[in-house]
C-alpha cells in the first residue's frame, strides 16, 4: 500500500504494510538515527516525533496513519530557532545528564513552544508528562523549559 506523507519537510512515499511501526520504517526505510527505542510500549517518549506540531509517540503509530500528515523527527528539529534556545537552556539548567530521555524531552518542548506562546509551569509539566527521565527528578528540565520559553520571549 502506497503511503505519502511529509517528512522533514519534504514530500515522500513508500509502498509497505501500513502495520509496520513508524519507528522502524523512520530509522530502517529512511535512516533517521536519531529516533531511539526505549520501551517500544509508549510509555517511556525516548522516540517521540512531530506529527502535525504534536509531539507523539514513533513506537506505537502504525505506518497507515501517516497518511497525508507532517512528520518531523530531530534531524529537523535540530535546524529550528527553538533548537538552538533549548539546547542552549537545558545546558544552563543541568537538564542533561545521562542523556537517555533528551531527544524526547527535546521535541516535546519544541512542540510545546509551538503550541504556546508563554507557558505556566503547568503546562510544561503535562508536555513532558509522557517522556521519563530517571536521572534529573525533572525539576531540571521543568527550569531548563522554562528558561528556552524565556529566552525566545526576550524576558
Ligand atoms: S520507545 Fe516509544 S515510548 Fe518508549
Ligand atoms: S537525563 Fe538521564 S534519563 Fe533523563
Amino acid at each position: 500500500m502506497k503511503i505519502e506523507f511529509t517528512l522533514n519537510g519534504k514530500p515522500v512515499d513508500v509502498d509497505l504494510s501500513p502495520n509496520l511501526r513508524l519507528i522502524d520504517v523512520l530509522r530502517e526505510h529512511f535512516g533517521l538515527r536519531s529516533l531511539k527505542e526505549g520501551c517500544g510500549e509508549g510509555e517511556c517518549g525516548v522516540c517521540t516525533i512531530l506529527m502535525d506540531d504534536r509531539a507523539v509517540t514513533s513506537c506505537i503509530i502504525p505506518l497507515g496513519m501517516v497518511q497525508g500528515r507532517k512528520i518531523e523527527t530531530l534531524e529537523s528539529i535540530r535546524e529550528t530557532h527553538n533548537f538552538k534556545i533549548i539546547r542552549k537552556a537545558f545546558e544552563k539548567t543541568g537538564a542533561v545528564q545521562c542523556g537517555f530521555c533528551t531527544p524526547g524531552m527535546v521535541v516535546a518542548t519544541e512542540a510545546l513552544m509551538r503550541k504556546r506562546n508563554k507557558p505556566t509551569r503547568k503546562e510544561i509539566i503535562e508536555a513532558i508528562s509522557g517522556n521519563l527521565c530517571r536521572c534529573t527528578g525533572y525539576h531540571m528540565i521543568i527550569e531548563g523549559i522554562e528558561e528556552a520559553v524565556q529566552k525566545r520571549e526576550g524576558i
